[in-house]
């Protein structure tokens, strides 16, 4: 197979692209609040440094060395475990079913643009009508702007990695960053600031039941892009001799800073204002548009920049979260990236719209199951369990399945003297980890 690779900007452009998303600026603030704050945010933050990190280097290896998809590249490193392939293939489909509700919220936001740029909603109560009206009844603008997310991530992912995926994140990944940063300065100068900053910092252990502790975890590797083959896929388009190290603490501390100077920034401005952290998947739908609208004119400047902002993180993570398996058509079935981009698009997209009916007032009960959603329920199964599963396997494929050697290889001359406690880590620590999500998860589901 031929690949077009990477340049070295354009490489960690594209990883951060992937990782920094929705999770980061729409999710993670909205399960910090349900949760409490301090003590989710704590333990989002040790597994990142515990097992998120260790795991990255994991599966940019196996991309690195296999230079091929999520499922081959396995195969072509150690052709005696031929049963990874099909691991890898789930693990890769772990993407499109996240795409399935992935794409809905983008198509929320490129909505939101409008609502932004026409009028917004003048008191919480009035905002929270305007969201509910588009989940319960309008199916058929969620339809479009649904319809609009799919075109244009199917024809970025159809250019490939160089011409559309590459371009894409050098473009927009540059916007974002001084987007939420220059609101971040602004957050920093009202006096909400610390109040933002007790609510994520000072953890509240009566908070943390099993399931905070889950998600938490789950949204680790979420937020990461790690345990699908996201990562994994775009490794494999590589320059030779690149740093996987570096690269990996560039793009955890790019996806962490944001995640935190995003969270503080939502945060700070509820606070000033007197809305509540802890509204649920509407937060930034309904609390935060209120609050714009109270902030005057820098307030309808800052609502369009920031949902500009979100659509342009959602895109740049959705085109990662397709690719793995359109590289797998292309690979495997021999498909053309065109059909194959096709094909996989079509595949969220449908089910998309079935997520879409799933949130609204005249389906919700049909497809509604233990008091979760369809739309609940995949985000449940991809974030909690395949995330963390596929991440178990690779950190098993890397400790255990790959001989010592050749591993060391590759990342002795990266790790130096930390080679030892990475290696270490990734065999022991990780697993166990994971060991014990599954346990809790068995007390969850
Ligand atoms: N990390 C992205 C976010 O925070 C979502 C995402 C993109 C992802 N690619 C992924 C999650 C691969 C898991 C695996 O929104």
């Amino acid at each position: 197979m031929k690949i077009a690779r990477f340049s070295r900007v354009g490489f960690i452009l594209a990883a951060a692209g992937s990782a920094v998303g929705l999770g980061n600026i729409w999710k993670f603030p909205y399960i910090a609040g349900e949760y409490g704050g301090g003590a989710f945010v704590l333990v989002y933050l040790i597994t990142v440094m515990l097992i998120g990190f260790s795991v990255m280097i994991a599966e940019l290896l196996i991309g690195y060395l296999g230079r091929s998809d999520a499922a081959s590249s396995f195969v072509k490193i150690s052709s005696t475990h031929k049963s990874f392939w099909l691991a890898g293939a789930i693990m890769a489909m772990a993407g499109l079913l996240i795409m399935t509700f992935y794409s809905v919220v983008i198509g929320w936001i490129l909505n939101y643009i409008f609502v932004a740029l026409t009028s917004l909603p003048a008191s919480v109560d009035e905002a929270k009508s305007v969201f509910t009206q588009m989940i319960d009844s309008s199916i058929l603008t969620q339809i479009f702007f649904h319809t609009v997310a799919f075109v244009l991530i199917s024809a970025v992912v159809a250019r490939g990695i160089k011409g559309g995926i590459e371009r894409l994140n050098m473009v927009l990944m540059p916007l974002l960053f001084v987007i939420v940063g220059g609101m971040f300065l602004y957050a920093l100068s009202l006096d909400g600031f610390s109040k933002a900053v007790d609510f994520m910092f000072m953890p509240d252990w009566s908070k943390l039941n099993s399931e905070a502790f889950v998600t938490a975890v789950g949204h680790a590797f979420f937020t990461l892009s790690l345990g699908m083959g996201a990562l994994l896929t775009y490794a494999a388009s590589l320059p030779k001799n690149s740093n996987l190290v570096s690269n990996t603490l560039i793009v955890v501390a790019l996806d962490t800073g944001i995640a935190l100077v995003a969270g503080l920034m939502l945060f700070t401005f509820l606070y000033e204002y007197g809305a509540e952290p802890s509204s649920g998947p509407g937060l930034v739908f309904i609390s935060l548009p209120a609050v714009f609208y109270e902030m005057g004119t820098i307030g309808t400047v800052f609502a369009v920049l920031f949902f500009f902002a979100l659509a342009f993180a959602g895109l740049t993570s959705a085109v990662s979260l397709v690719e793995p398996m359109v590289q797998i058509g292309i690979d495997k079935f021999k498909m053309s990236r065109l059909k194959s981009s096709i094909s996989m698009g079509l595949f969220f997209y449908l089910i998309g719209i079935v997520v879409i009916l799933s949130g609204s007032s005249e389906f919700k009960e049909t497809l509604t199951w233990g008091g979760k959603n369809l739309f609940d329920w995949i985000d449940f199964i991809t974030a909690s369990i395949m995330l963390p599963l596929g991440g178990l396997m690779m950190a098993i494929f890397v400790g255990f399945v790959m001989r010592r050697s050749q591993v060391e290889a590759v990342l002795k001359p990266q790790l130096g003297r930390f080679f030892e406690i990475w290696y270490f880590s990734l065999r022991f620590i990780a697993p166990a980890a994971l060991f014990v999500v599954a346990l809790h998860l068995l007390g969850v589901a």
